[in-house]
């Protein structure tokens, strides 16, 4: 099988993860250029991975001058739809990291533009692959606790990146809550109806945007998904991947974002009380499983050599982006927002 022949784009901090990916599987990836606006940055990065290859300020000159079959795209949300559409428009599949897009109507736009040129965007959720993600999402696919009524979700951290999240917007929720975002729909199966979100920033924050949101989003199927989050949240820190609690018509299930998720269910055979027996169940977790950029990139290519859908294939993943720009609609608005539907019937 002939190598995947990969120009990336955007040598900053996260471009390690994918390098380390396509390092340890040089027989299936071949970096053929790397582009970065600061040149010191790609120069670093090509030095850091032993890659010697073409190194471009402009994406549009290493497209005309490498032939290539892939573009990753690991730069900054605003420069994404320009450099993916000029992938795209070269006959290049573009993987991108998250968000997939800095505003609705460029997602809209980039799915589009991949449908008109034939090609393919998928997004970078490694979240959703969280090897005990995936054995709590199992846990209730076994209807152990029952019909669904409420997800709850808290992110609770105090990142002081510097660099660009600190002047955006709405940091917490287009940088990181479309993570959380993503593994609700992940749990939950289906689509966010409609959210109420307010987004503010909290006293002390070192943010010049809102650090902090609390949203509540109704499902298709009557659950309700409520999110708690802050980036400017000093002390007794969740995980990043949240602290989860899913309500079921029979039970409870919790996962705290580390340790071994469970359940509690009523025990039916216990005789009826004020507050019911229950039994605790854990989930069974897959051993030696990884998580995160390595197993989505390996899902992705799989699916990219195999052409067949991706989990994160744009066209999915823009309903978690319209979880996102509806919760920063809403907080705008302060009122309650209906998402788009039927998103998935679109090409
Ligand atoms: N999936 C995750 O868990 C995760 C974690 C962190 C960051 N990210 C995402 O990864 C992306 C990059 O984040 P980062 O932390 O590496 O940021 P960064 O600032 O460290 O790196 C971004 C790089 O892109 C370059 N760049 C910007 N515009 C460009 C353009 N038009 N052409 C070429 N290069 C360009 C910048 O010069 C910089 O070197 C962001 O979208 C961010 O949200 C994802």
């Amino acid at each position: 099988m002939q190598r995947a022949r990969v120009i990336v784009a955007g040598l900053g901090g996260m471009s390690r993860e994918w390098l380390k990916y396509a390092t340890s599987h040089a027989k299936d990836v071949e970096i053929v250029a790397l582009v970065d606006v600061v040149l010191q940055s790609a120069q670093a990065r090509a030095a850091e991975f032993q890659l010697a290859v073409p190194i471009f300020q402009d994406v549009q000159q290493a497209l005309i001058e490498v032939p290539a079959d892939l573009l990753w795209d690991i730069t900054l949300p605003e420069s994404r739809e320009a450099v993916v559409t000029s992938a795209l428009e070269h006959g290049l599949d573009v993987f991108s990291e998250k968000p997939m897009a800095d505003s609705w109507q460029a997602a809209r736009r980039l799915q589009e533009r991949a449908r008109d040129c034939g090609r393919r965007l998928l997004v970078m959720q490694n979240r959703r692959y969280h090897p005990k993600l995936r054995a709590f999402r199992h846990l209730l696919q076994e209807g152990r606790i029952g019909q669904v009524g409420m997800v709850a979700a808290d992110f609770f951290l105090g990142p002081h990146f510097g660099g660009f999240r600190d002047a955006m917007d709405e940091p917490l929720l287009l940088d990181m809550a479309i993570h959380t975002f993503d593994q609700a729909r992940f749990l939950l199966g289906g689509r966010a109806k409609s959210v109420y979100c307010h987004a503010y920033n909290p006293p002390g924050s070192w943010y010049q945007g809102h650090a902090s949101a609390i949203a509540i989003f109704t499902w298709d199927n009557g659950a309700v998904f409520e999110y708690r989050g802050s980036w400017a949240a000093e002390g007794c820190p969740t995980s990043w991947e949240a602290d989860w609690r899913v309500v079921g018509s029979r039970g409870t299930a919790r996962w705290d974002g580390e340790g071994v998720p469970y359940a509690e269910t009523v025990d039916e055979a216990a005789s009826p009380s004020f507050i019911r027996k229950t039994d605790r169940t854990w989930a069974v977790v897959e051993d030696g499983v990884l998580g995160g950029h390595a197993r989505a990139l390996d899902a992705m290519m799989s699916s990219w050599r195999s052409n067949r859908p991706a989990e994160t294939e744009a066209k999915d993943n823009i309903q978690s982006l319209a979880m996102v720009f509806g919760a920063i609609e809403s907080a705008r608005l302060g009122q309650k927002i209906f998402l788009p539907d039927g998103l998935d019937q679109r090409p």
